[in-house]
């Protein structure tokens, strides 16, 4: 098995009973997914995407985290955050603007 070398995971507000409810469903985070999964590629980037349950963080949706970096990132409102995370990655950074902390 080959392991990605990044791992994006994207809130999409998953619950036990596996409904999506929360933040960022409702304010469409899976239209982020598409994206995401285009300009990974685009970019040449190794990276993996999964759409995710609740991470906790509502309050700052819609949320997302990149693994093995551990960046999580919030208020990711469309193709712009995406674009900005990316170059970052790209740049062996965190993206600040969209930081959580
Ligand atoms: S619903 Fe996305 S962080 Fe909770």
């Amino acid at each position: 098995m080959k392991k990605p070398s990044h791992h994006f995971f994207v809130c999409c507000s998953f619950r036990a009973s596996g409904e999506p409810q929360g933040v960022c469903h409702k304010k469409e985070s899976p239209s982020l997914l598409p994206y995401l999964e285009t300009d990974l590629a685009d970019r040449g980037i190794d990276a993996q995407v999964t759409s995710a349950g609740c991470l906790k963080v509502c309050d700052r949706g819609p949320a997302l985290v990149v693994y093995p970096e551990a960046h999580w990132y919030g208020n990711i409102t469309g193709p712009d955050a995406i674009d900005a995370i990316l170059d970052a990655l790209e740049s062996g950074k965190e993206c600040e603007e969209y930081a959580l902390k």
